[in-house]
C-alpha cells in the first residue's frame, strides 16, 4: 500500500490470541483497574525551569547540582532536602545506616521501628525525626504510621521497605513447621505489601519523582539451602518490585530493590559468625575482599532515592562485594580464581 508523505499510519489494537477476548478473565480484571492519573508532565515542566534558575544541571528535580570551587574544580552536591523519607526497621544495621545517610543529606525522616529501646535511641540521635514504635507486620500499626506521616509532613517522597529477617530457621523443609513458614512470609514479604499499600496515597500526593526501595537479599537470586522459606520470599521481593514498578510508572514513582550479601548488622554480627583467626580467609571469599557494612547499602539507597537514578526502575542493585558475579569461583591463598578453591591444604572456607 502506498502512503502519501507525512501520513501517519493508525493502528487498531490486535485481538488477543486467546480467542474470545471479551471472556478472558485476565483482560477483564486489568480493564477494571482505573488507569492511574498522569501527574508527571506539568510538574516536570515546573521543575525543569526551577532547575535552570538554580543552576542545577541535568536532573529535573535538582537533587544533585554541580558547584565550582574557586580553583575551578567541579563538586557534585547531593541533597535530600525537601524530601520526606520513611525507613522501616531503622533501629539497627542496614536500616540505621540508610536513616543516617538520609538524615545527613537533609531528608525529613519517618522511622517505623518495633523495638522501644531502639526507638528511644533513635529519638535521641535524630531529634527532628518522627520515630514511631511500629510492628510493620500489623496493619493497624502501619496505618498509624501513615496517619502520623500525613499529619506532620502531608506527603512521602521515599519509602525504604527495609525490615526482613532469616529468623534463624536453619533447617530442612521437611523439618519446617507451618507457623515458621508463615513467620518468614510475614517478616520478609507481607509487610512490604501492607506498608507500600498504606503509603501510596501519600507518595502520590508528593508528586512525580518518588522512590520505593525494597531490601531483598543475595538469597533472592540464588538457592539457599536450609532456609527455603527465606529464599522463597526474598525471590518474591523481585516480583513485587518489578510489578510495582510498572503499576506506579504513570505516577512517576520508581521501584527498585537492593540485594545485600552478608553485611555486619545486629542480625548478622560478623564477629560471632566468622571464627576468630579466619577473618582474612573469610574476607577473601568475596571479590571485594571484605563483607558488607551498613554504609555500603546507604550509598546505594541514596542513589536510588535521588534523581541520580531517575531512569532506573524495576531493577535490582546487587550490593554484594561482587559475590553474585563470582558464582562458583573461589580464590586460592595465592589469589588465583578456581572452581576448586578448597583443595589448597590450608584452612579453607569449608572448615
Ligand atoms: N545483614 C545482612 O547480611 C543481610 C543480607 C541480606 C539481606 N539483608 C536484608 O537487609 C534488611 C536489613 O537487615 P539487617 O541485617 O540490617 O537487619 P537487623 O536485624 O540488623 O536490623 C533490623 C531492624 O529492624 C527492626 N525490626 C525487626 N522486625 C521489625 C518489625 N516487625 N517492625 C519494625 N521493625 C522491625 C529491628 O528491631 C532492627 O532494628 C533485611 O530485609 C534483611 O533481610 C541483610
Amino acid at each position: 500500500m502506498r502512503r502519501a508523505a507525512g501520513t501517519i499510519l493508525s493502528f487498531r489494537p490486535l485481538p488477543l490470541p486467546f480467542g474470545n477476548e471479551a471472556l478472558h478473565p485476565q483482560r477483564r480484571e486489568i480493564e477494571k483497574c482505573p488507569p492511574p492519573a498522569r501527574t508527571g508532565a506539568t510538574d516536570r515542566k515546573t521543575l525543569r525551569s526551577t532547575a535552570k534558575l538554580s543552576g542545577v544541571v541535568n536532573i529535573a528535580s535538582g537533587v544533585h547540582a554541580v558547584e565550582h570551587s574557586e580553583d575551578g574544580k567541579a563538586q557534585m552536591k547531593i541533597t535530600l532536602e525537601g524530601k520526606v523519607a520513611l525507613v522501616t526497621g531503622a533501629g539497627a544495621g542496614i536500616g540505621r545506616g540508610i536513616a543516617q545517610a538520609f538524615s545527613d543529606l537533609g531528608a525529613d525522616l519517618v522511622i517505623a521501628e518495633i523495638d522501644p529501646a531502639k526507638c528511644a535511641q533513635l529519638r535521641a540521635d535524630f531529634p527532628n525525626a518522627e520515630v514511631i514504635e511500629t510492628d510493620v507486620r500489623d496493619r493497624a500499626a502501619v496505618e498509624r504510621v501513615r496517619d502520623r506521616t500525613a499529619a506532620r509532613f502531608g506527603r512521602l517522597n521515599v519509602l525504604v521497605n527495609n525490615v526482613g529477617h532469616h529468623l534463624n530457621t536453619f533447617k530442612t523443609l521437611d523439618q519446617m513447621e507451618d507457623d515458621e513458614w508463615d513467620a518468614q512470609h510475614d517478616i520478609n514479604l507481607r509487610h512490604m505489601f501492607l506498608v507500600t499499600r498504606a503509603m501510596l496515597p501519600l507518595m502520590r500526593k508528593a508528586g512525580p519523582g518518588g522512590s520505593i526501595i525494597n531490601l531483598s537479599s543475595i538469597e533472592g537470586f540464588r538457592g539457599c539451602p536450609y532456609n527455603v522459606a527465606y529464599t522463597t520470599f526474598k525471590h518474591a521481593v523481585t516480583g513485587f518490585t518489578r510489578a510495582m514498578a510498572l503499576e506506579l510508572a504513570n505516577d512517576e514513582i520508581r521501584v527498585n530493590l537492593i540485594a545485600p550479601e552478608t553485611t555486619d548488622s545486629e542480625q548478622v554480627p560478623l564477629k560471632h559468625i566468622i571464627k576468630p583467626g579466619m577473618e582474612e580467609i573469610a574476607n577473601r571469599m568475596l571479590p571485594a575482599n571484605r563483607y558488607g557494612r551498613p554504609e555500603d547499602h546507604a550509598g546505594a539507597a541514596v542513589y536510588l532515592a535521588t534523581d541520580l537514578s531517575s531512569w532506573v526502575t524495576g531493577s535490582e542493585m546487587f550490593v554484594d562485594g561482587g559475590s553474585h558475579n563470582q558464582n562458583i569461583f573461589k580464590r586460592t591463598p595465592e589469589g588465583r580464581w578456581t572452581v576448586m578453591g578448597v583443595v589448597t591444604g590450608s584452612a579453607s572456607a569449608a572448615d
